[in-house]
């Protein structure tokens, strides 16, 4: 952006007209003068001078105030302004290390766009319960912003993946009458009189799209009506779904690989900033290079019921014993700090690290109060169930890489599923488990492309067989081997920002309890 020149009007010097400008771009704007668009996002004031953050959408940027480099009336306005205000800076950029992005303005002129008073939100923390009721203004927040950001890229770096890669994006529809998941997560929805649901999957129609052009992937949000309040469901989610013909089990895997290692290394390189100031982990992230770790079901069933998994959780208890410790030990410590004599900002940061300090402590004591229920549930498992929420926790924690597992029961998956022809009580499908106790991030299978075997398993799960006369069909004319996989966004999210909760992972979620917003 070029600088503007100071315009001259009868003899006067006017005040130069300013190049409107975003954070992100004051690297290119050092010595200018610009001028800023956005909400006030913290205020200190310490006389004669006035620091205030302020947010554009594009980042943070520190613009400092000082008494005569502006109009009193505006210095005093400034003073007042509540958090979340509207405004517009003008001022010189100028490079510093120490500033919040490491620019700032020093602040010439300013102009109020729409002055608020007691946001609801401050820079004290909130409850979670607080912060989803006021989503609407909480999308403004630090971590949402950062978590908005990611997300941005991971979609990004998916639709680029399967773009590059030879795929066709196929739109498949959202009403539907086949299942293609468990029955009892299906939305029913009165479709003029008929009874239909909304898609827990676009699969069953990419297969028939798979047959037309090779290699397709469908990406769009899926429901399901999950009993659960897990931390790892919504009832409304994000899922990218390829699918492949004439691919085997190693094929989707390969795939999978590098389909994962792609997004991340996107996301490193993009994103590092916001990662960052997520706290998330960075050198894990760095690690997620091929090979994944692989495992058979079946041996993943003798992990958790062998002596690994209960030295494994007996060294966690101890570790999150000393957490716990540690986290009492600094909240009595600030809390002493507090009853000193103290400016207000700095109570406002103490207040901020209690309450994130407090969080912290619930999150160990619920790991304290679950570790035993999951070192029960791992002993007690048995060859033949799906892999619960804390199995796929404690797998996934004893790895620092994603992990495949592969070949689970028949009966504890879904009908489309191949069977291994080696072994028909297990399928040929995978489930990935991102590391560090994270859990499942996608879930695939190679498709049963035999009609007679096809049949016999809808016929199985008790689905009304003349619902998926078309998926039949393409097992009638030309059928091939062929898989895919279902990949959900939130999940990864999750993963790649150290969020513990998918819920926080889109703008506005959906969960079994709760729709605010
Ligand atoms: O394992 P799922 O159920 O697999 C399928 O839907 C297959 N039809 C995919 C395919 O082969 N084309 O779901 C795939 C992924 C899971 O691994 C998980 O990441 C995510 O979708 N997912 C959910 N995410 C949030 N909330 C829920 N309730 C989810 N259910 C599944
Ligand atoms: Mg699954």
């Amino acid at each position: 952006m070029a600088e503007k020149k100071v315009v001259k009007i009868k003899g006067k010097k006017r005040m130069p007209k300013s190049n409107k400008a975003y954070i992100s771009e004051l690297k290119n704007n050092v010595g200018r003068q610009v001028s800023l668009f956005g909400w006030l996002y913290q205020a200190r004031s310490s006389g004669k001078i006035q620091f205030l953050i302020i947010r554009d959408g594009t980042g943070l940027c520190q613009c400092i105030v000082e008494k005569g480099e502006v109009a009193d009336e505006v210095f005093e306005e400034l003073k007042h302004l509540g958090q979340e205000s509207s405004l517009s800076v003008t001022g010189t950029v100028r490079a510093d290390e120490r500033s919040i992005g490491s620019y700032e303005l020093a602040v010439t002129g300013a102009k109020i766009i729409h002055s608020t008073a007691d946001y609801p939100i401050t820079p004290k923390s909130h409850g979670i319960d607080f912060l989803l009721k006021h989503r609407h203004l909480h999308l403004r927040s630090q971590r949402q912003w950062c978590i908005g950001r990611i997300r941005h890229t991971l979609i990004d770096a998916v639709r680029r993946f399967f773009n590059d890669n030879g795929f066709i994006l196929i739109d498949t529809p959202i009403f539907t009458a086949t299942a293609g998941e468990e029955e009892q997560t299906l939305f029913e929805v009165d479709y003029f009189g008929e009874n239909l649901h909304l898609a827990q999957t676009g699969q069953l129609y990419l297969e028939s799209a798979a047959a037309s052009f090779g290699r397709v992937y469908c990406f769009g949000p899926t429901f399901r009506a999950e009993r659960s309040k897990t931390r790892r469901h919504l009832s409304e989610f994000w899922m990218v779904e390829p699918e492949v013909a004439f691919i085997d089990l190693d094929g989707l895997l390969e795939l999978a690989e590098s389909f994962v290692c792609f997004i991340v290394a996107e996301v490193l390189q993009r994103n590092k900033n916001e990662l960052e100031r997520l706290g998330a982990d960075i050198s894990a992230l760095e690690k997620i290079q091929p090979p994944f770790y692989r495992l058979s079901y079946t041996e993943a069933a003798q992990i958790l019921t062998g002596q690994r998994t209960k030295d494994f959780l007996a060294k966690e208890l101890k570790e999150l014993q000393d957490l716990k410790e540690q986290a009492e030990g600094k909240i009595s410590e600030l809390e002493e700090k507090q009853q000193g004599k103290l400016k207000q900002w700095q109570k406002d940061k103490i207040a901020a690290e209690l309450i994130e300090l407090c969080s912290e402590l619930a999150e160990i004591n619920a790991r304290i109060e679950n570790n035993p229920k999951h070192a029960r549930l791992a002993a007690e498992f048995q060859w033949g169930k799906d892999l619960g929420g804390s199995d796929e926790t404690i797998i996934s924690q004893m790895h620092d890489k994603p992990v495949f597992v592969t070949h689970y029961p028949k009966r504890a998956k879904a009908f489309y599923m191949k069977t291994d022809r080696d072994n028909e009580d297990v399928v040929l499908n995978f489930d990935l488990l991102a590391p560090a106790g994270f859990g499942e991030i996608i879930g695939g299978s190679v498709r049963e492309d035999d009609y007679d075997k096809l049949v016999k398993r809808i016929n199985e799960q008790g689905l009304r067989l003349e619902n998926y006369e078309w998926y039949l069909d393409l097992r009638k004319y030309g059928s091939v081997p062929h898989g895919g996989f279902g990949l959900g966004i939130e999940r990864t999210v999750a993963w790649l920002t150290g969020e513990r909760h998918i819920r926080q992972c889109i703008a506005f979620p959906r969960m079994m309890d709760r729709v605010y917003i």
